[in-house]
């Protein structure tokens, strides 16, 4: 499966993601400026904030609380802010679509 990863500037990266990687590692893996990840994916630290497009974003589990909470001290959180470390790939997000933040800290 693929995922989008579309930078502030508006820049469209697209990756393939195998299934059960994390949208982070993708990001990581390719050295994609937007997402940093800096706790490799344990929710501590919102360097993989992003936004989720909307068209996509009742495809995903729910945030749990410590995502939540997270999200909350990430810069700039919306509504559809979510940590890309917690969104894994599977055949049902193929071609998912996510925003980055302008600046991830
Ligand atoms: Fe640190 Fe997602 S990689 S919270």
């Amino acid at each position: 499966p693929k995922a989008v990863f579309i930078d502030a500037k508006g820049g469209e990266f697209e990756l393939d993601v195998p299934v059960g990687q994390t949208l982070m590692e993708a990001a990581t893996d390719a050295m994609l400026d937007g997402i940093i990840g800096e706790c490799g994916g344990v929710m501590s630290c919102a360097t993989c904030h992003v936004y989720v497009d909307p068209a996509w974003v009742t495809k995903l589990q729910p945030a749990d609380d410590i995502e939540e909470s997270m999200i909350d001290v990430a810069r700039e959180p919306q509504e559809n802010s979510r940590l890309s470390c917690q969104i894994t790939m599977s055949e049902e997000l193929d071609g998912i679509v996510v925003h980055m933040p302008r600046s991830q800290f």
